[in-house]
């Protein structure tokens, strides 16, 4: 949530959030998970739908299946028209399972066919589609197929964790592929890479981009936040990139 606001504040928009979980972790270790109850939850989404008008939505971290069926049922109530980018997180960087194992096939039946946009990285679009963690590019696009299959209007397959000397994410909206490459950088400040690309997506769609344009903003954004990440330095391990760094689209 935190890099999710600090994105939305950096591109201009105004976020409002529905905590479903909150968490005690740093760069390397889970020390707690505690799921918020479904009805707060649900009076939360209550609160941001009926108290504003939404121009984007942006899943994170649900937790639970009774998250899962919460979050599914107030978007499966809003307007088609409003884009919903879902970040369909199933474990963090530091290993710690981030989703149960009884919600993930709710995840994929309930708020994947409402998602304009599905962003999983290797590790959960194989536990989505049922198969390995993709060891290339074309494994990636046969898993973003298969996405689409399941009713996402549209998929990125990030390929932050395969080798090479680009991050190269695989994006597929039932009609055509499109190869989005950036050089692999050498930074220690990584963390919140996902949440933050995901965020920068649904803050260009709420400015009016196009999809494959947000997606295309969205990772040069990233590029430029990863870019200055080790300018300054929080502590151990793998801290926040920099979400206020120079960018040519600066609001
Ligand atoms: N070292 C890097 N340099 C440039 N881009 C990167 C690097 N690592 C990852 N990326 C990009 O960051 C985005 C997130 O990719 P990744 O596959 O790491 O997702 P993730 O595992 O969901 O991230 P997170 O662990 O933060 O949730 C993708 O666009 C990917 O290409
Ligand atoms: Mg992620």
């Amino acid at each position: 949530l935190q890099a999710d606001l600090n994105t939305f504040l950096a591109l201009g928009v105004h976020g409002a959030t529905v905590v479903t979980a909150v968490t005690a972790q740093d760069s390397e270790r889970m020390l707690g998970i505690h799921p918020i109850p479904a009805q707060t939850i649900a009076a939360q989404l209550e609160a941001v739908f009926s108290g504003l008008s939404v121009d984007a939505v942006k899943t994170g971290m649900l937790g639970t299946a009774e998250a899962v069926v919460t979050v599914a049922a107030a978007l499966e109530r809003v307007s088609r028209d409003i884009p919903v980018i879902v970040d369909p997180v199933i474990a963090a960087t530091n290993g710690a399972r981030l989703l149960s194992p009884d919600a993930e096939a709710l995840l994929a039946r309930r708020l994947i066919p409402r998602a304009t946009l599905v962003t999983p990285n290797l590790h959960e679009a194989a536990v989505l589609t049922g198969g390995e963690p993709a060891p290339n590019e074309d494994s990636m696009k046969a898993q973003a197929e298969r996405l689409v299959e399941r009713g996402a209007r549209a998929v990125l397959v990030k390929g932050g964790h395969l080798p090479g000397p680009d991050a190269v994410d695989i994006f597929f909206d039932g009609k055509s592929f499109r190869r989005f490459a950036t050089p692999r950088l050498a930074v220690r400040n990584t963390r919140g890479t996902g949440c933050t690309l995901a965020s920068a997506i649904a803050a260009f769609m709420a400015k009016g981009s196009e999809l494959d344009e947000a997606v295309s903003k969205a990772k040069r954004y990233l590029q430029a936040a990863l870019q200055e990440a080790d300018e300054r330095d929080f502590g151990t391990g793998a801290g926040p990139l920099h979400h206020f760094c120079h960018w040519e689209g600066a609001p």
